[in-house]
């Protein structure tokens, strides 16, 4: 109990120094993201972007509805703020059924697991956040409900103790993961359908920037649509977040429409620039090069010196760094490519003769 405390504490004040530092994490929610869930879309069609999952989503649905079963459960793969939450509750919706949520963290018993399914109507999408956290006993338990929509539960103790198999409604799965490679094979075996998200083109999150805005009621220039969604990291969460900036450095600083200047402007005012770095994507690139040479280096050691969780470090800004040709993964750690010195302003040349030892 105190453990679990004293982590919760830790996570807690982790989380909220995070959204001080950080204006657009995609990985830390806001109040505000919560509160403005009138931005989230709620059918496939208004759904933009990621259309490959989205097609084959579509067909599995209508399969699903015509042959009046539970849809096969669904694994989704992606970082954060790219929309896994979302596209589930979609799917709840566009089969008619019920939604429910919870998270691998929030189920500390097989208890918890049962309580939830053990009250569910058929058919219900039942959405599992960061299911890489599972905990062993809960993901047993789990493996046995995806297949055979009975609950494994023991009665008594000791001795006396004996397990029963209660059935339950079938229902759908829906797991979410940033850490596919976490995930146990067992596990992901059990799911019928996979699908990766991939970041989204600036043309898709320039639309999802337009859509957000009409819906906030905030006129927006066409070329400031689009230089926002460069600037946010392929992602629908953090263009979002930009949005609603630029909305109001265009209340304060012009007549509320947000035009390329105040963009431009409001961009350099948040420290995001032409990639879409933030502060803390470019001391993750200047540690690797100052204190490592460049890399090859771990992903533990980087965190530490850099100040931030490795979970931090991999899920969120990792992948986009990845994306945007900065740094690599190789076997033995991370190393920092030419592009990202030039994007720095740094000479490639005199830095990497100088940290690579010599091979003659
Ligand atoms: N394809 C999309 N089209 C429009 N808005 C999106 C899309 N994907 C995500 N969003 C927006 O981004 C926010 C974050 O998405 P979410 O589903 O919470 O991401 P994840 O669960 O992957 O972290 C949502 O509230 C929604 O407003
Ligand atoms: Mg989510």
């Amino acid at each position: 109990m105190k453990d679990n405390f004293d982590s919760e504490i830790n996570e807690f004040s982790q989380l909220s120094s995070q959204a001080s530092t950080h204006i657009v994490r995609a990985d830390v929610p806001s109040e505000e993201d919560s509160a403005d869930g009138s931005l989230r879309p709620k059918l496939l069609d208004e759904f933009l972007g990621q259309k490959e999952i989205k097609e084959n989503l579509s067909v599995f649905i209508q399969a699903a509805r015509e042959r009046r079963e539970p849809l096969d459960h669904l694994f989704l793969i992606g970082p954060p703020g790219l929309g896994k939450t979302t596209l589930a509750e979609i799917t709840a919706h566009e089969l008619g059924a019920d939604f429910k949520v919870t998270s691998a963290p929030a189920l500390d018993k097989p208890k918890d697991l049962a309580g939830i399914l053990s009250t569910i109507s058929p058919g219900t999408v039942f959405f599992i956040d960061e299911i890489h956290r599972l905990k062993p006993a809960i993901e047993e338990m789990l493996y046995i409900a995806m297949e055979d929509f009975e609950l494994d539960w023991v009665i008594g103790q000791g001795a006396a103790a004996r397990t029963v198999r209660i059935p339950i409604p079938k229902f759908t799965l829906v797991g979410a993961t940033t850490k596919a490679g976490m995930v146990s094979k067992p596990l992901q075996t059990r799911f019928g359908i996979i699908q990766r998200f991939n970041f989204y083109t600036h043309e898709e999150l320039a639309s999802i920037i337009k859509r957000s805005a009409s819906i906030l009621n905030c006129k927006i220039d066409d070329d400031a649509a689009l230089l926002m969604a460069k600037s946010s990291r392929g992602t629908p969460r953090v263009a979002n977040r930009v949005l609603r900036r630029m909305r109001d450095f265009a209340q304060f600083y012009g007549d509320g429409r947000i035009t390329l200047k105040i963009t431009e402007d409001g961009l350099k005012k948040l420290q995001i620039d032409s990639l879409g770095l933030e502060h803390y994507d470019r001391e993750i690139l200047l540690s690797i090069i100052k204190n490592f040479g460049g890399g090859p280096v771990g992903a533990e050691t980087l965190a530490i010196s850099i100040g931030e969780a490795q979970d931090t470090l991999e899920d969120y800004y990792e992948p986009y760094l990845i994306q945007c040709g900065l740094i690599q993964r190789t076997p033995r750690g991370r190393i920092v490519t030419a592009k990202a010195y030039q994007h720095l302003g740094l000479d490639y040349n005199s830095n990497a003769t100088s940290s690579q030892p010599s091979l003659f």
